[in-house]
């Protein structure tokens, strides 16, 4: 399958910078990268299926969408799997053999430590499947099985598309595994994301209070802690600031002792089974004075600041819905701080030196 016209285009059109643009253009990618080749996906899945052990690797925004892809796996398909960065594969992918699969996510399909990890681990006789963006890339020619995240070119150097389009084939991919058990309302995906993006008014007002902020903590439990290291990461790199991702269990073990006046920490906390927990941490944090923002569907007056997510019913799938509004708030305090979203200083779109 080919992706729509729209999405194929390189051109900014009405947007001011690609990210923008990018983010926008999640509307539709997230509904077309669940779309797949049926014979691609059953044999991507029957490898899957059939491995003795399974590593997932991947490099910054990519090694999230492992993360969740093993969250997943292990919760609907009760098929254990270990994530490993690829920049650190080299001392971790020691143990392999013709009955492992190596899974490699990578947007562009060249970084290089994403190579290399394939490359160690095809040295051992291992099977490597792939989640690519780019379709002739090296990762996808070097793959016994890749799916496609068929969103189109992405040009501003941080992954947004690519990484809602990597999180709905992974979605797609434990439902074929647990044979459907996940509810369906993919098509509600594009009305969902297409409301956060409408009413980014509470995000901007954020992005404001946050301009000077010199340290900034995300958390979240479950699926969304990588959504919190996912949000950091943005952060970093469009918004050069100091950005956590923390899982919200911990904060008791460490964190709590950061929380004061002027520091801003942002609850990722959507209607779940971890809803009651993360508002007890909101509320330990609030006594310190920090300035608490959550990112819920429902309001709590814990928050100083809440950015509204729409209520979904298969909450496995709240982290597409919940990053843009992360996605947002980053490339709003990259342009606050006068820096350039597209083109963040010292970093590449796709690193392919090691
Ligand atoms: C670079 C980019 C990141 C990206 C990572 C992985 O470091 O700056 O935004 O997430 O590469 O890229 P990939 O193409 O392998 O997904």
């Amino acid at each position: 399958t080919q992706v729509a016209w729209e999405l194929g285009d390189i051109d900014k059109g009405k947007y001011a910078h690609y990210t923008l643009k990018e983010i926008n253009d999640q509307r539709l990618t997230v509904v077309h990268a669940g779309r797949q080749d049926e014979a691609t996906m059953e044999k991507f899945c029957n490898i899957l299926a059939s491995a003795k052990d399974i590593y997932i690797t991947g490099s910054g925004t990519s090694y999230h969408s492992a993360l969740i892809f093993k969250h997943m796996l292990a919760r609907f398909g009760k098929i254990r799997a270990e994530t490993v960065m690829s920049s650190e594969s080299q001392y971790a992918l020691a143990s392999m053999d013709s009955n492992s699969v190596l899974v490699a996510i990578s947007q562009s399909g060249e970084t290089a430590d994403v190579l290399d990890s394939v490359r160690l681990a095809k040295n051992q006789g291992a099977n490597v499947l792939s989640i690519v963006n780019v379709t002739t890339s090296s990762l996808a020619r070097a793959s016994d099985a890749y799916l496609s995240t068929n969103c189109g070119p992405e040009i501003g150097v941080a992954a947004t598309k690519s990484f809602t389009g990597q999180l709905a084939l992974i979605y797609n991919v434990t439902d074929r595994l647990c044979k459907n058990c996940l509810e369906t309302e993919k098509a509600e995906f594009a009305v969902a994301v297409e409301n956060i993006i409408a009413n980014q008014a509470s995000i901007i007002k954020v992005a404001e209070q946050m301009k000077d902020a010199s340290d900034i903590y995300l958390l979240g439990r479950s699926l969304h802690y990588p959504i919190a290291l996912e949000g950091a990461l943005k952060l970093k790199e469009l918004a050069y600031v100091h950005a956590e991702g923390i899982a919200a269990g911990e904060l008791k073990h460490g964190p709590l002792a950061l929380m004061e006046k002027n520091t801003f920490v942002i609850m990722i906390n959507p209607r779940d089974a971890t809803f009651n927990d993360t508002i007890s941490n909101a509320h330990e944090i609030k006594a310190r004075g920090a300035t608490v923002i959550g990112i819920s569907d429902r309001k709590d007056d814990v928050y100083d600041y809440w950015i509204e997510i729409p209520h979904l019913k298969e909450e496995a799938y709240y982290p597409i819905v919940e990053v843009i509004p992360l996605q947002i708030l980053a490339y709003q305090l990259a342009l606050a701080k006068n820096a350039d979203p597209d083109y963040p200083r010292n970093l590449a779109k796709s690193v392919t030196v090691r």
